[in-house]
Parts: structure tokens; sequence; C-alpha cells
């Protein structure tokens, strides 16, 4: 008998099992509105020109593969620490912050949660809103984190539960990790305005909080600065220590290429590089050192002031798609009849929280071969001219 008789099967994943569902649907006309992944018009993830023209010089230069050092590629933790916390970030000028390059953001919040869990011990808990990315809970839970919600979207209005938020998170043991999200909730497309991340980031750090801001999708509501409002207000809340995990997946529409970043900032310049020697010993325990060419892919576009200023053309490009999409989607189910969705243009970044119920996505699925997550979460980056009739008619039968 084998030794692994006993094992038995893993349930799918929600997000990334959905897609495997889809790919194998047989069915001509279907539409994947469960992953977060920004496509064009035409349906496809995009090659960004910035990219495009990195990756020829890369080409030619043909570079030998060696190892990276453990933290990655310097150019891109200086230039990811400038995109994060503003090139003029007094935080960056006093050498508080450690960052290194990981395998995805995903690989960002797993090295910070192991590294966390390391400080912390017995005590290591983390809260996160709710809803949140499913992944959050698994991460953490699988770094050996106790895991508790706070509220967050209110049902009722589409939007943001404040108070709960504020008294729930108030209610916080002192050292309890606080997981945020910096820009476009995700799931709900739900942001805490400039204003009351002042409100949250003063009531952490008179709590005695550890914030951790997860910041996937920077550049997909205002733009790269704007989005990073929430790590900027905790940097100037006198807050002594919090952690950022940040990707360029969507940003620089390099999903494959598992481009990520992991930020500490400590007290201190010492405390900083005490971190950092930390966070190294915690990678090359995970995959010992990250991947070279998206690494050199982002830095490169990043270092140069005329792609970086194309890059940022081509996100706000991104971005408006999306907003066009949201116009569209409430329009045309308004013509058709359906419920209000006008809360759908509300909200921010790759996702709509619909509203749509179990048993309405489950009919998108098996009448419609639209894949939509069971929560109602729909990617809205995902529709595009060619879908967005199909889609909304049939949301509009299944909410008949
Ligand atoms: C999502 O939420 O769909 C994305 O962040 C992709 C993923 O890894 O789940």
């Amino acid at each position: 008998m084998s030794i692994f008789a006993n094992v038995d099967m893993a349930p799918g994943d929600p997000i990334l099992g959905l897609t495997e569902t889809y790919r194998a649907d047989p069915r001509k006309e279907k539409v994947n509105l469960g992953v977060g992944i920004y496509v064009d018009d035409a349906g496809k993830v995009p090659v960004l020109e910035a990219v495009r023209r990195v990756g020829e010089t890369l080409a030619h230069a043909n570079a030998p593969s060696s190892y990276l050092p453990i933290d990655g590629l310097a150019a891109y933790n200086r230039e990811t620490q400038k995109l994060v916390f503003g090139a003029d970030s007094a935080l960056l000028a006093a050498g508080r912050v450690a960052t290194a390059q990981t395998i995805g953001g995903s690989g960002a919040l797993r090295v910070g949660a192991d590294l966390l869990k390391q400080v912390l011990g017995d005590k290591a808990h983390l809260a996160a809103s709710k809803p949140t990315w499913g992944n959050h809970h698994a991460v953490f839970k699988a770094a050996g984190f106790k895991l508790s919600d706070y509220r967050y979207y209110d049902d009722a209005s589409h939007g943001l539960d404040f108070a709960g938020m504020l008294e729930d998170l108030g209610k916080l043991e002192p050292g309890t990790v606080v997981l945020l999200h910096a820009c476009c909730h995700n799931p709900t497309g739900v942001d805490p305005s400039a204003a009351q991340w002042q409100q949250i980031a003063a009531l952490l750090k008179d709590r005695g909080l550890l914030p951790f801001v997860d910041m996937a999708y920077q550049g997909f509501d205002k733009d790269a600065v704007a989005d990073a409002t929430a790590v900027r207000v905790l940097a100037d809340s006198g807050i002594p220590a919090f952690v950022v995990a940040n990707s360029y997946s969507k940003s620089f529409s390099l999903y494959g290429e598992r481009v990520g970043a992991l930020s500490f900032v400590g007290a201190d310049r010492g405390e900083a590089e005490r971190l950092l020697s930390h966070i190294k010993t915690t990678i090359r325990t995970i995959y010992s050192s990250p991947a070279t060419h998206g690494g050199k892919l982002v830095a490169g576009v990043l270092e140069s002031p005329e792609l970086h200023a194309l890059w940022e053309r081509e996100l706000g490009a991104m971005r408006e798609r999306i907003h066009a999409m949201r116009a569209a989607f409430v329009d045309k189910l308004a013509a058709l009849g359906a419920p209000d969705f006008g809360f759908v243009n509300a909200q921010a970044g790759m996702f709509s929280y619909s509203g749509l119920s179990k048993a309405q996505v489950d009919r998108l699925r098996e009448e419609y071969a639209i894949y939509a997550l069971s929560s109602g979460r729909i990617c809205v980056a995902a529709l595009n001219t060619g879908n967005i009739d199909y889609v909304t008619r049939a949301v509009a039968a299944v909410c008949r």
C-alpha cells in the first residue's frame, strides 16, 4: 500500500480552480469573470509597450542567467520603494524601509507572514476585512496565524461600514496584524477615503496594531500616486512599524513573471537592516532567490523616465477601459429593466461585488457559461465590447 493511500482530494481553489473549470468548458460562447486578470477589448492579456521595449533590449543583451541576490535585483527594490512610498518619502530618506523582490504579491504575503510568525510566536493573529481575498486567510493560516475578521463591507449601502470597521479594529489586542487593502479592495471594490485612512492609521497607532498593507492594484483606481494614499498616510502617521506587500502582476500585465515585493518598515535604520537580514533568511528557506527576467522588465521600465511615463499612460488606458465597462454594464442592465446596478460605477479597480447571489452565479455558469465567484464578485476588467451584451442579458435574465 502506498504511503499516500490515505491522502484525500484537496478542494479546488475558489479563484484559480474556477479558471480550470472555465478552460475545460466546451461551450463556444463563454466568459471568465472569475479571476482578476485585465484583458483588452479583444479579450487578450496585453503586452504593455513599455515592457515590450525593455524585453527587446534584454533579448539583444543575451545576458547569462546567474542567481539574483536573495533579496532580488537592487534596481527593482530601489524603484519599488519609490513607487510604493514616494520618491520624496521621509521613511526612505531615514533608511527605515527594508525591501525584497518576491515571487509575486502572494510570495510577499507568505514571506511576510512567516517572518511575522517567527517574531510573534503564539501571539500571531491576523485580522482581515470581511470579506477579503480568500487567499489571505489561506496564506496566514499556513504560516500559523490565528485568523479573525473586522467589519468592512455594508451589503445594504454597497459601501464601507466605516463605523463597524473602527469599532472592530479598536477591540483588537495590541500586536495584532491588521491586513489592509491599499486600494481597489478585493473583492468589493470599496475603499476608504483619504480622510478615513487618516482615522484608521491613528487608531492602529494608538492601539499598537501592526498594519500589513496588500497593494496589488496600484494605479487601477486613480493613478499610481493617489492609489498609494494608504501607505503614505501610514508613513506620515508616526506609526513605528508596518509592512507592505505589492505586486506588478496587474499594473505591468506580467502575471506569469511573478513580480512582487515585500517591504518592512522599522522604527529606524538599524531595525530596518535587522529586518532585511530576516527577510533574507526567510526567503532562502522557501525559494532561495527570486526570478530574474520579470524583475529586469519592471526595473527597466521604472528606471527610465521615458518608459516610466509611457507605462503610466498605458496603465491609465487600462483604468479607463475598466471605467467604460463599468458604465456600460450599469447602463445596459438598466436598459434591460434589471434591478439598479448603479453602485458598480462607484467601485474601484478590477472587481465589482455585484450583489449576485450564489444561486444566480450558479445559473450564470450553468446556463450561460459565464463564470463568476460564488460571492458574486465579477472581474469587470474581463468585460469587453464583444461580450458585454451577452453578459448583461444573462445577468438580467438571472435577476428576473
Ligand atoms: C484574484 O483575486 O482573482 C487575483 O488576485 C488572482 C488570484 O491569484 O487570486
